[in-house]
C-alpha cells in the first residue's frame, strides 16, 4: 500500500493527497452514523489525472470509494474501517465547461455543486432545475450517482431525467467520453443511465451534460393547513388539474414537523393543524397571473372545506420563511433525538393510507416514538421519519428503531411502494434491498456490476453485500 501511495503522490503532487490527520471530514457521513478509515484521500485536478490514479489503484487491486460533497444520507461515500480503501474526491473537478442557452444544456465537472450549476445557468438566463436543501454542498456527480430527486422532481424529474451525456472513468482507468448534449440519440443502450443511480459502484463520473429549462421569472409560494390525509391528496389532485404546468413544488409536512420547526424559532403563518401543504408555482412569463390564480384556487379550497387555512406569501422574504419550515427539517430532526429515516415512495393514491397506517401502528406499539413525516407528496415520496427521545439511550433506541423500520418498510411494500425513493441504498439499506427486491432484478444488477467492475473494487459493500469470496480476497489484500 505504501508503494501505491508513493506512486499516487508522485502523480498528483502532495496537495492533491490529503493527509489522513486532516481527512476526518472525508471519513464519516453527514449524519455521523458511519465512520471509516482510508489509505489516503485523493483529489485529482483533471479527468486525466483521475484516470491515471485509478489505473495505479487497479493494478494493485486497491478498492475505491468515490466521494462528492459527502451529503448522502445512506453512508454510500464513507470508506470501510480497514484503512485500505482509497477515497477519491471530486472536490477539485468543479469547472463549468459550457452553458448553452440555445441547446438549453450545461456541461459541468462532477465536483461542481448543484448550486454552482444553478448559478451558472441563471447567468445565461436559464435554469438548472434540480433543487434540494443540501444543494450548496452536494455535487453534480453525487446527485447523478444517487439519482437525487428533491423538491422540483414533480415537474422536472430526478437527476437522471435531466441527464443528456456523461464522462466516466471506469474501474480499469479507461475514460468513456459520452458527453453528448443531443436530445435524441437512439444508438443502443443508454449507458449514461447505468451510471445514474449506480452510487459509485461502476466508476467515477467526472463530468456530465444536463438539461436546462427556461428561467422562472414569476414565483408564488403558499402554505396551507389541512385537516386530513385524504384532503392532502385531494388538494394535490385539484391543483394538478388546474395548474400542473406551473407547479414547481408540492411538499407535505405533518403537524409534528411544523411543531419541531417552531421549537427552533421558525414561525408558521397558518393555524395549527395535523397536516400542511407547501405549494410553489413558477412561470417563465412575468405576466403569468400566478398570484391571481393561486389566490382564487385557495379561496375555492377554503370554501369547499378541503383546507382549513392558507397563507400566500406577499414578499420574497415571506416565501423564504415558508420554505425554511420545510427545508430545515433534516437539520431540525437531526437535533431532536435519535432520528430514523425512511425515504420511501408509494403510488400517489396510497399516500394517505401510508400516513394513516404508519401513525396507527407506531402510536400503538412504540409510545416513545414521534412520527415526523414530510416530503415530496406529488411524487408519492414521503420521508417517513421517526424520532426517539435521547433519554431512551443509544442501545434501546437502536433496538426500537430497528423494529420501527421493519414495520414501516413492511407497510410500504404492502402498498406497492419502494424502500428507497431518492436517497439510494448506500451502506445503510443493503440488506433491505436484498430482502425486498425481485431475485431476477438483483441478479441482473450483479451481472452489470461484474461486467464493468469485475474485480469488485468500486465502492465494495455499497448497494450489494460483499460476497464471501470478495470478503476473503479483500482480507488477503490486507496482508499484502
Ligand atoms: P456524496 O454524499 O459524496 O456521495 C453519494 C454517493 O454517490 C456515494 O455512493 C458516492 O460514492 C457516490 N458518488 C459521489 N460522487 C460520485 C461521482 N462523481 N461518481 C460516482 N459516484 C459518486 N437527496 C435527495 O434526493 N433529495 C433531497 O431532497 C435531499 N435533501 C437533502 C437534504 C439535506 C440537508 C441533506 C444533508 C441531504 C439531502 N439529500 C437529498 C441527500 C444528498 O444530498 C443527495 O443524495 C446528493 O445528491 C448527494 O451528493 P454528494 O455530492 O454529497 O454525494
Ligand atoms: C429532504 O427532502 O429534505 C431530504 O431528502 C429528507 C431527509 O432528510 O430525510
Ligand atoms: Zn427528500
Amino acid at each position: 500500500m505504501n508503494d501505491v501511495i508513493a506512486r499516487l503522490r508522485e502523480l498528483l503532487g502532495p496537495d492533491c493527497i490529503i493527509d489522513l490527520a486532516l481527512a476526518e471530514g472525508f471519513l464519516s457521513d453527514w449524519r455521523g452514523l458511519f465512520h471509516g478509515n482510508a489509505a489516503c484521500v485523493l483529489r485529482p485536478r483533471s479527468t486525466d489525472l483521475l484516470a491515471q490514479s485509478l489505473r495505479i489503484c487497479h493494478e494493485s487491486g486497491v478498492a475505491i470509494v468515490p466521494q462528492g460533497g459527502n451529503t448522502g444520507l445512506v453512508g454510500g461515500a464513507t470508506p470501510d474501517n480497514t484503512g485500505l480503501q482509497v477515497v477519491v474526491s471530486t472536490g477539485l473537478l468543479r469547472k463549468i465547461r459550457k452553458v448553452d442557452p440555445v441547446d438549453m444544456s450545461i456541461v459541468a465537472e462532477a465536483g461542481a455543486t448543484v448550486a454552482e450549476l444553478q448559478n451558472a445557468a441563471a447567468e445565461a438566463r436559464a435554469s438548472f432545475p434540480l433543487s434540494f436543501a443540501s444543494e450548496g454542498t452536494a455535487t453534480l456527480g453525487g446527485a447523478l450517482a444517487t439519482n437525487a430527486g428533491g423538491i422540483s422532481a414533480v415537474r422536472y424529474g430526478s437527476a437522471r431525467d435531466l441527464l443528456l451525456g456523461m464522462e466516466v472513468v471506469l474501474p480499469d482507468g479507461r475514460v468513456w467520453n459520452g458527453l453528448r448534449t443531443l436530445r435524441k440519440d437512439n444508438t443502443g443502450y443508454a449507458l449514461r443511465q447505468l451510471f445514474a443511480g449506480s452510487e459509485g459502484t461502476l466508476g467515477i463520473i467526472t463530468a456530465a451534460a444536463m438539461k436546462l429549462v427556461p428561467l422562472p421569472v414569476a414565483r408564488e409560494v403558499a402554505f396551507c393547513a389541512v385537516k386530513t390525509e385524504d384532503q392532502v391528496l385531494d388538494f394535490w389532485m385539484k391543483l394538478r388539474a388546474a395548474a400542473e404546468g406551473n407547479v414547481r413544488a408540492i411538499e407535505y409536512l405533518s403537524g409534528s414537523c411544523v411543531e419541531l420547526a417552531k421549537r427552533e424559532g421558525l414561525r408558521s403563518p397558518v393555524e395549527k393543524a395535523d397536516h400542511y401543504v407547501l405549494v410553489e408555482l413558477t412561470s417563465s412569463r412575468p405576466e403569468a397571473g400566478l398570484k391571481d390564480f393561486l389566490e382564487a384556487f385557495l379561496t375555492d379550497r377554503l370554501e369547499d372545506g378541503s383546507i382549513a387555512d392558507a397563507a400566500l406569501a406577499q414578499s420574497g422574504e415571506q416565501q423564504k420563511q415558508i420554505w425554511r419550515l420545510r427545508e430545515d427539517q433534516t437539520e431540525v430532526q437531526k437535533k431532536a433525538g435519535y432520528d430514523f429515516k425512511h425515504d420511501v415512495a408509494v403510488p400517489v393514491a396510497q399516500v394517505p393510507g401510508l400516513l394513516r397506517r404508519s401513525r396507527a401502528h407506531i402510536g400503538a406499539v412504540f409510545p416513545d416514538a414521534t412520527l415526523v413525516p414530510f416530503g415530496h407528496v406529488g411524487d408519492g415520496n414521503i420521508h417517513l421519519n421517526v424520532i426517539l427521545p435521547a433519554a431512551l439511550g443509544a442501545e434501546r433506541a437502536a433496538e426500537q428503531g430497528r423494529q420501527i423500520s421493519k414495520s414501516i418498510y413492511d407497510i410500504v411494500v404492502s402498498l406497492g411502494g419502494t424502500v428507497s425513493a431518492e436517497h439510494g441504498i448506500g451502506r445503510a439499506k443493503v440488506d433491505l434491498l436484498e430482502s425486498k427486491r425481485d431475485p431476477v432484478e438483483l441478479d441482473l444488477m450483479r451481472r452489470i456490476k461484474a461486467s464493468i467492475d469485475n474485480e469488485g473494487s468500486f465502492n465494495p459493500g455499497k448497494l450489494f453485500r460483499l460476497s464471501r469470496t470478495e470478503t476473503r480476497s479483500r482480507k488477503s489484500g490486507l496482508s499484502e
